[in-house]
């Protein structure tokens, strides 16, 4: 092992101290909307953890799992939830979901997709583990939107629209990109109606069992 920390572990570590500090109000925006007040909730390329947090935050009914490809950023989602005990975090391929047929009642998936090369198997593995009826929010930021001032909590002027905009462009998806996206849930077990909203500076597809 090297001295210096690797690539992944410094990533986690500036995402852990940057979006997963100022999108905190963004973060509680979600758990609250997306409707779960009891049973199991999967969050999709969790990071440092914060929507299955709040999902599980003050719900003791709810069991709420993340999954993430990246150890580094588990370690993190991990210290995050100081000791919830409604809260777990699985090292796990979103392609290849270790949880048995209808398991969870909401899969919520937040500025993760752009990282999918193929979406497809994702889709149809969030599927498999969802009830039917269950619902899968996936959330990714519109480099065209404004930036609501109460979604993104500010130290002074820190982070300014400007840098949070380029943030956007940078790991956002262009229209170009959403449009493809949203034709891979219509074609996959979800299909063929698929609902495009808003929600804060959020495009989401609500993809429903
Ligand atoms: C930009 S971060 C977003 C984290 C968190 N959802 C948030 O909004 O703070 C995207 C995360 O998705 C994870 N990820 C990407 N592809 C994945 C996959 N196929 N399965 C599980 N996690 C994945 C990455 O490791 C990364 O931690």
């Amino acid at each position: 092992m090297g001295l210096l920390p690797d690539r992944s572990s410094l990533t986690a570590l500036a995402y852990q101290l940057g979006p997963g500090r100022y999108y905190q109000p963004a973060y509680r925006f979600i758990a609250a909307d997306v409707g779960i007040e009891r049973g199991s909730f999967l969050d999709v390329g969790t990071g440092p953890g914060w929507v299955a947090i709040h999902a599980a935050s003050g719900r003791p009914d709810v069991d709420a799992v993340g999954i993430d490809t990246s150890p580094a950023m588990l370690n993190f989602a991990n210290a995050n939830r100081q000791g919830r005990l409604n809260v777990t975090f699985r090292e796990m391929d979103a392609a290849n979901i270790v949880f048995p047929e209808r398991t969870f009642e909401v899969a919520v998936a937040v500025q993760a997709a752009h990282h999918w090369k193929e979406p497809a198997p994702i889709f149809a593995e969030v599927h498999r583990v969802l009830v039917e009826g269950g619902k899968f929010y996936v959330y990714e930021a519109d480099p065209a939107s404004d930036v609501p001032s109460d979604w993104v909590a500010r130290k002074g002027p820190w982070p300014p629209d400007s840098f949070i905009k380029k943030q956007w462009a940078k790991f956002g998806m262009d229209d170009a990109r959403w449009a493809a996206l949203k034709s891979v849930a219509e074609a996959s077990p979800f299909g063929p109606e698929i609902e495009e909203e808003r929600h804060g500076f959020y495009r989401r597809l609500v993809c429903v069992k």
